[in-house]
């Protein structure tokens, strides 16, 4: 999206940066906001944090342009935020024990990795609060990411649909996905991505569906349909047109962020407050990202 298309930025005081005013310019959708005015491939002040973390929980996703940033920049970059979360089923790049590397081969004929709706490890017992996603290689045409609003489709849902969901604790599991039958198992071949399937995706964990953002207060809706398998005490039959009925109304339109990719952009987002889901439309073309993921929120 060019830049005159957004709404007019921000300007937060120069105590946050040094010599620097940081720029927080909204996307104009559901959410998403571009951050300017820092250099993340250098060490940042608490104050330049504290004002990157009040962005973020105010706009659930936040880019940053033009940051040529290495694997240590990342890293350095996640642990202002927490911990680095653990990722299960990905093989982390070499040398780095919490990178991994978000790939797709222009000759690659597997199916999109992540093309449906989702909110990271939502089966942990600890989701982890947010993820962090640096461009590489960004084909020139497509592999958006799209961001849902998950605070807004709550906010919007009809009494009598939000009266079906209240109150309801969702089962959780990666087995759908990570498990050896599961769609990254062991039919999927020909992926460049080092996808490690495993057993121990058929574990569930429990998380309320209708919850409060730990930092915020919020209420919105946690994850969806996929990681989601059912409804605790309730029959499947009965779980599977709810689930199926609430993943559409969760990535309805007017919840939505589309988030366009460059090489150097940086992008953090918090799996409390959205969905996400990649998109494709670059086949002949290479796209390579590094993620890391940001533990769950200690207080
Ligand atoms: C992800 O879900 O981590 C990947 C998103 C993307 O490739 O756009």
């Amino acid at each position: 999206m060019a830049n005159q298309m957004l709404p007019k930025a921000r300007l937060l005081p120069p105590k946050h940066q040094k010599g620097n005013l940081i720029r927080i310019t909204p996307s104009g959708q559901a959410c998403g906001a571009q951050v300017t005015g820092v250099d993340l491939t250098k060490p940042l002040s608490d104050e330049t944090v504290a004002a990157i973390r009040s962005a973020w929980l105010e706009h659930h996703v936040l880019s940053f342009p033009d940051q040529a940033m290495s694997d240590d920049d990342l890293e350095r970059f996640t642990r202002y935020f927490g911990d680095f979360g653990h990722d299960p089923f990905f093989d982390p790049i070499a040398g780095r024990e919490h990178i991994a590397a978000i790939r797709r081969d222009a000759d690659e004929k597997s199916p999109l990795f992540a093309e449906n709706w989702h909110s990271d490890w939502s089966f942990q017992a600890h989701p982890p609060a947010g993820t962090c996603l640096f461009g590489i290689t960004i084909p020139p045409v497509g592999g958006d990411t799209w961001f849902a609003n998950q605070h807004a489709a709550l906010d919007a849902m009809p009494d009598d649909m939000r009266a079906q969901y209240e109150g309801l604790t969702a089962i959780h599991s990666a087995q759908m996905a990570y498990a050896p039958d599961g769609a990254y198992g062991e039919k999927d071949e020909g992926r460049s991505m080092a996808i490690r399937p495993d057993e121990s995706a058929r574990e569930i964990q429990t998380h309320s569906l209708v919850r409060e953002h730990p930092e915020t207060g919020r209420p919105g809706l946690f994850s969806c349909m996929g990681y989601i398998i059912g409804f605790q005490g309730m029959e499947q039959q009965q779980a599977l047109p709810l689930l199926q009925q609430l993943y559409a109304w969760q990535s309805r339109d007017e919840f939505v962020y589309r988030h366009q990719w460059q090489a150097n952009m940086l992008t953090m987002w918090d799996n409390r407050s959205v969905l996400h889901c990649a998109t494709g439309g670059y086949d002949g073309h290479d796209r390579l990202l590094h993620r890391t993921t940001i533990s769950a929120y200690q207080a």
